[in-house]
């Protein structure tokens, strides 16, 4: 019989250097076999053949994040392991072998201290920056058997050993809450050395740390110096080990990049290139020593997401030149990264690069829509915004004129599908320059495709718009504000799920939303958050709003559901209790001006009703956005909205408690979702069963949250289809509800509204966007009006959750909330709008699940994979319902028996 395959180590594979002390493992079910009745995981040191953990035959069905419990592991220690499995079919082979290797466990491993270079105090203050080179070289006396690099940096940094650059990764160490948490990277670069001489080098630019960062591009936040530590460890044949780490005999020197900012680009001389100065051959002169730092190298951890990589290379669709010093080039498809450009010209010739995400009329590129309404935010004008208002994402270079020169800039980043390139004597062609797709490299794990090309191109758009804003957390915009909205993430996070496997990216993203949480449980608005409380109180906009801070329950219930990471919940506990318990705090101790005004005393349900604080409230609905938009949340009644998440919050926290098996707790918020969904309905709900807030996101959340009783959900989805046909069969949702608007048409019984919505092609809607040219979704229902003038940003993924209904309805693959991983799912197809056939794929953690339905010559016909150690239930149209246990299945039905044939 076939073996378990598809192994993996926490929600990685094979990873090299975690700093985790019992990682968690995973499986795959041999092909073919439909339950695991038992397993038997074996480890060994891979430089030992004994047995370091053998579990034996241990009963259970359980192949995912099984915890290693074998003796602790010691840093640097590579451990091979192998599983096998009992099934219905009886013993498995042994899996082919799988391996993870730990990093440096404690403090003590690190001889390394970190270095900074030595700089001016105006250097210090000012921005953009030129990037760092460091150096060291040393000799090798005795022949080597392995050899590792651990690295980190406050900014980012590029690794080089004798003149060859470090591994594959980009922008590293990525961005954390630096004070908190800070992430080491590992390399094996046993072949980069040799024998004798070696030299270490390595650029470090600002990056995250103290370049510019959020919207307000405010600089040095965790601190004024840039710094460097890195450690090699080499072991020799005999096993003796070598280190060799970052310290007082290290140089530094400024070399060719002039300036590195993440958001303002990067500058490079290329002419300044300093020759050889990263191999033995060079003794460079007039490099200056460098000063150790302080960080408490406890705090020293690996990632538990995989690293940004350049994803992907896109050639130009086409190159215009405008006039002949200016050149636009269009990628064909919004992204972010950058350029790398092979043809520079003569020495001497200076070219400057200009990325945005839209032309103007003049057919040149454009950034004005994301810049900030210079006549609007009277904070705009404050000394600590300076750099807001500056022009960004511009590169530029010199060339030196060398053959094979080539520019490519890997210490900034931007979000772009045009560049405008000055002074460059020649016309580009599509051999001279590559867009360079950058995000986090995460493994894709959805996919979609039905008989209807603009829904394709709308599926397309929004993966496209998660891989530009997944650059090593979860952004809103890779453009104008670069920041990891809790809001923004909450939003999308389970259409993430499908699309690609997002569980150690947002478990390294909670560690910083959880690290940043301040001591009363809010949370704030960005994970990490670089704009302080006081920021935030001169914008007008204090941290913690409903819907965005209840990120920290919403997103670790999620990963749990796509992944069944049950340890996760137990490690967010504390945080998503704290948020909850100050949402609590929150409606029990203020009550909203208005309410005030209205009622001088006090309704008993209002100690459950949270209408205070600064709310993002339900976020550009269609012509919401204006300068005073910002002024005019802070002083609005939210109850409605915040109200309704402390409710969703509160229950989803009950059943949290009950998987955890936290009694006490279970009952506690169970009394509280009660009370606080009655104070909802108390104060909401109006006699006639309309809402006191008569808009679609009401009725939506009302419907999808379960605030109203059950009696009145007809009526409530009723006034929702309303509110749809007042407004010309458009949608009126902002960011909160628009996820849930198809999904829950469909579930109340009008998918056929449902469509028409997906299908509306005029203002506002998802096609506007594709018929306009999008290859993103716009932050605004208005990104590019008739015109061709883009408002807002063009790359925002949050309206793109709306891909979550061609997979859970048109496809119909739906996780249930007691099947976590998809152990048990449901499929459930919606076939409707002419829709002839449709296809979805998902790669679950047990293996893949595939649902395809045609529609041919009155025949409906449904192809289902159902993978090993799970069921499915099937519904078809008709209402038949059959459940389905592993392998693949086909059920056909009279197309006029569906809902839609009909
Ligand atoms: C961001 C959003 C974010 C919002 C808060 C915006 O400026 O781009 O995506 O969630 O602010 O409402």
């Amino acid at each position: 019989m076939t073996a378990p395959t598809g192994l993996r180590v926490e929600h990685r594979d094979e990873p090299l250097g975690i700093t985790t002390r019992q990682p968690r493992l995973s499986w795959h079910l041999p092909a073919g076999s439909r339950r695991q009745i038992a397993f038997q995981v074996r480890a060994a040191l891979s430089d030992s053949d004994q047995v370091l953990w053998d579990t034996g035959r241990i009963e259970s069905d359980q192949s995912l994040l099984v915890p290693y419990n074998g003796p602790a592991l010691e840093s640097g220690q590579r451990v091979n392991w192998t599983t096998r499995t009992w099934t219905e079919r009886g013993r498995s082979e042994w899996s082919n072998p799988s391996w993870w290797e730990m990093g440096l466990l404690s403090r003590d491993d690190w001889l390394a201290r970190f270095i900074e270079p030595v700089e001016d105090d105006d250097i210090k203050a000012g921005s953009p920056r030129p990037a760092y080179l460091f150096r060291r070289s040393f000799k090798l006396e005795h022949d080597f058997s392995a050899a590792r690099l651990y690295a980190s940096a406050h900014g980012i940094y590029e690794f080089f050993i004798n003149g060859q650059r470090v591994g594959d990764m980009e922008l590293t160490p990525g961005f954390t809450s630096y004070w908190s948490n800070l992430h080491v990277q590992t390399f094996d670069v046993t072949d980069l050395l040799q024998q004798g001489d070696n030299v270490l080098g390595a650029i470090v630019s600002d990056g995250w740390f103290r370049g510019q960062v959020s919207g307000a591009r405010l600089t040095n936040i965790y601190g004024a110096s840039i710094a460097l530590l890195a450690q090699l460890n080499v072991y020799e044949a005999n096993q003796t080990l070598t280190r060799i780490g970052t310290g007082p005999e290290w140089t530094c020197s400024t070399g060719h990049i002039s300036e590195a900012d993440l958001f303002q680009g990067q500058t490079v001389d290329l002419r300044a290139t300093l020759r050889n100065w990263d191999s033995p051959m060079a003794q460079p002169r007039g490099w200056l020593p460098v000063t150790e730092c302080d960080y408490d190298l406890a705090r020293l951890v690996s990632s538990p997401a995989p690293p940004v990589r350049r994803v992907e290379e896109l050639s130009p669709s086409t190159v215009t030149r405008l006039h002949p010093n200016r050149q636009v080039i269009d990628l064909g498809q919004n992204i972010n990264g950058w350029v790398r450009l092979r043809n520079l010209g003569p020495e001497g010739t200076a070219i400057s690069l200009t990325y945005g995400e839209a032309l103007g009329k003049d057919g040149d590129v454009t950034t004005q829509h994301l810049m900030p309404d210079l006549d609007a935010p009277r904070y705009v004008q404050e000394p600590e915004f300076v750099n807001m208002t500056a022009p960004f994402q511009i590169d530029r270079v010199v060339s030196a004129g060398h053959p094979n020169e080539c520019f490519e800039p890997r210490h900034t980043s931007h979000g772009f599908r045009y560049v405008r390139v000055e002074g460059h004597p020649e016309t580009l062609t599509a051999d001279d320059v590559s867009g360079v797709v950058v995000h986090t490299d995460l493994r894709r794990t959805g996919w979609f495709e039905c008989s209807d090309d603009r829904i394709n191109r709308l599926h397309e758009a929004a993966v496209w718009s998660f891989r530009g804003n997944a650059c090593d957390i979860p952004t809103d915009c890779p453009t104008r504000e670069r920041a990891g909205w809790t809001g923004d993430w909450q939003i999308f996070v389970s259409t993430a799920a499908f699309i690609y496997d997002v569980a150690g990216f947002s478990i390294k993203w909670l560690q910083d939303l959880t690290a940043d949480q301040h001591d009363d449980g809010k949370v704030l608005h960005c994970a990490p958050e670089t704009m302080s409380a006081e920021i935030m109180d001169k914008i007008g906009a204090p941290h913690g709003s409903a819907g965005w801070g209840d990120a920290a329950v919403i997103v670790p219930w999620e990963i749990y559901r796509a992944y069944e990471d049950r340890d996760l919940l137990a490690d967010q506990w504390p945080s998503m209790a704290a948020w909850v318990d100050f949402a609590t705090r929150m409606a029990r101790e203020g009550r909203h001006e208005s309410r005030v005004q209205q009622r001088p005393v006090a309704a008993a349900h209002e100690e459950f009703l949270w209408d205070t604080g600064f709310h993002w409230g339900e976020w550009l609905e269609p012509d919401e956005w204006s300068p005073d938009t910002i002024p005019r949340l802070g002083t609005a009644d939210h109850g409605i909205v915040a109200t309704a998440y402390l409710y969703y919050s509160a229950r989803l926290l009950t059943r949290i408690a009950e998987i955890l098996g936290r009694g006490s707790d279970v009952s506690r918020y169970r009394r509280l979702a009660t009370a606080v969904r009655s104070a909802w309905q108390a104060e909401f709900i109006k006699p006639d069963g309309t809402l006191t807030s008569d808009t679609q996101a009401s009725y939506v959340r009302a419907l999808t949250f379960n605030l109203v009783p059950d009696e009145l959900r007809p009526q409530v989805a009723k006034r929702l289809v309303e509110l749809i046909r007042e407004a010309g069969t458009h949608l009126r949702t902002g960011f909160l509800a628009t996820p849930y608007l198809l999904p829950v048409l469909a579930d109340t019984g009008y998918p056929e509204v449902a469509y028409e919505l997906l299908f509306q092609d005029t203002e506002p809607s998802w096609l506007t966007m594709i018929d306009r040219g999008a290859t993103t979704i716009w932050e605004d229902w208005r990104g590019t009006d008739e015109e061709g003038t883009p408002s807002l940003s063009l790359n925002h993924y949050s309206k793109g959750a709306v891909i979550s209904f061609l997979h859970r309805y048109i496809a119909g693959i739906q996780l249930l909330d007691d099947g976590p991983a998809y152990k048990r799912f449901r499929i459930n197809p919606t076939p409707g709008a002419g829709i002839t056939h449709a296809r979805a794929d998902h790669d679950s953690p047990y293996g893949r699940i595939t649902s395809a339905w045609h529609i041919h010559d009155d025949q409906f016909k449904l192809n289902v994979t159902v993978p090993p150690g799970t069921t499915a239930e099937v519904h078809l149209p008709d209402g038949a319902r059959f459940d389905a246990e592993p392998g693949n299945h086909t059920y056909r039905q009279p197309h006029s028996a569906t809902r839609t044939g009909r």
